[in-house]
């Protein structure tokens, strides 16, 4: 029982909206408030909210339920404010090595491209992560999942994606599959092993191995338990990374399968798998891969900077959610995507960190305020894009992301004037947070 508060942000109290979108999520958020301080929260022994509201409706309830309230275990939160936990739609968090260097030549004028291609950028990042041992990763990632829980993330989207060979991937598949018993974070793994072709293979010979030894394999340890929320299935779809479809630009390359599609054919190899679609589009160059996204059903698309108008209405139609990064756009000084014109349309608009080693921000709240100033959302457009659409975003929407009967209860408890100081105080949010809940568990 949490008690003494005096504004609970429930984002919506049921649990079969899942979403909102265009209007809704511009301002039908549902907020509770007391000014003297008498709302309560009360969570069951499954780690579900089993009531909201003031407190004298909840001793009423009890006292006919007969329920001793001395019995139960209470936090007095002098006060403070309830807002969902959040869902972090967009991750990379297990890495190895250091890329501050990066950052130096970025700021000198050098373009993602332009680190990548001078050895840089992802390879980098995956020479190093093969080389480290699946303890140095699990270790280093248990260190950025208490920072992230810390900063209020709850429940968070991570990939694979710098192994890119059985092995490697595997590895990294394993660290996120087996740290939740020591940590509360609660993870939606997602496989990126087409995050990038490795120097000495080709586009058509990566997408060979993923789909029929990397996926396989998943499928394989997935069956026998060694892996367990393998739930997405991700692409670097980029120009001159994975295309939208093959360019057949070298005979060898056509000999190896006909009909070869790239991007689109590991998408739907995933899909084969159980897995939801859930990718990095139009990220840096306009190809079209949201158009493919929305054909195949794509349950969420990443990026976006360059999305084109058909792009646009396709997401609207398929209800693919859009997760975007203003982290990323931020850093590497891209135009942001246009997020007024995603909603207006009635695109299902979500958030993430991006953490990653180009853009080095786990911290949702700064994302908010980032999304707010530079891609123009509200507060609350924001705040249902951080909790509630991003739980959608990785097939929660029910469960996760709102603080609503029957729901997980994972909610933080703010010390604030208002709900909104957790966006409007740059990176300062430690000091608005004073509990992180996860599953009724104070973490
Ligand atoms: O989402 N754009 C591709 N992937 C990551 C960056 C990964 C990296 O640079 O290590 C992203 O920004
Ligand atoms: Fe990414």
């Amino acid at each position: 029982l949490v008690k003494n508060l005096k504004q609970v942000v429930q984002i919506v109290d049921d649990n079969t909206t899942e979403f909102l979108r265009g209007e809704q999520q511009m301002n039908n958020i549902k907020i509770l408030n007391s000014s003297s301080s008498t709302l309560a929260i009360l969570v069951d022994s499954d780690g579900k909210f089993s009531f909201i509201g003031e407190f004298k409706d909840l001793q009423k309830h009890l006292e006919a339920e007969s329920v001793d309230l001395g019995s139960i275990e209470t936090m007095d939160s002098n006060g403070g404010i309830a807002i969902p936990g959040f869902v972090d739609g967009h991750s990379h968090p297990v890495f190895a090595g250091d890329r501050v260097h990066e950052f130096a030549m970025k700021l000198a004028g050098a373009t993602y491209m332009e680190v990548q291609q001078a050895g840089g950028g992802i390879m980098f990042t995956t020479n190093k992560t093969r080389e480290a041992s699946e303890e140095e990763l699990r270790r280093d990632f248990e260190e950025v999942a208490k920072k992230m829980l810390q900063s209020g993330t709850t429940t968070l989207e991570a990939k694979s994606g710098y192994g890119l060979n059985v092995d490697a991937e595997l590895k990294m598949l394993r660290v996120l599959s087996t740290v939740t018993p020591s940590i509360p974070l609660e993870i939606s793994a997602t496989f990126c092993g087409a995050h990038a072709v490795p120097k000495g293979s080709t586009e058509s010979e990566q997408t060979r191995m993923i789909c029929e030894e990397l996926i396989p394999k998943i499928e394989e340890e997935q069956r026998n338990g060694h892996l367990k929320n393998v739930e997405n299935i991700d692409v670097f779809c980029e120009k001159g990374v994975f295309e939208v479809e093959s360019r057949y630009k070298d005979y060898k390359d056509y000999k190896l399968q006909k009909n070869f599609f790239c991007s689109k054919k590991i998408l739907e190899r995933g899909q084969k798998a159980g897995m939801a679609v859930n990718f990095h589009a139009e990220e840096l160059k306009y190809i079209g891969g949201v158009e493919m996204g929305a054909k195949i059903g794509a349950r969420a698309m990443s990026h976006l900077e360059e999305i084109s108008e058909e792009g646009i209405r396709g997401m609207s139609q398929s209800g693919s959610v859009a997760v975007l990064l203003p982290s990323t756009a931020f850093i590497l000084r891209l135009t942001p995507p246009p997020a007024r014109k995603l909603i207006e349309n009635g695109v299902i608009v979500a958030l993430g960190s991006d953490f990653n080693p180009n853009a080095y921000c786990l911290a949702m709240p700064m994302i908010m305020h980032f999304a707010c100033v530079t891609m123009k959302l509200s507060m609350p457009e924001a705040l249902t894009a951080a909790t509630l659409n991003s739980a959608h975003s990785i097939g929660r929407g029910k469960t996760h992301g709102a603080i609503a009967k029957g729901r997980n209860a994972d909610f933080l408890i703010l010390s604030a004037n208002s709900w909104e100081h957790i966006i409007y105080r740059i990176a300062a949010h430690q000091d608005v947070i004073q509990h992180v809940v996860k599953n009724g568990n104070i973490v």
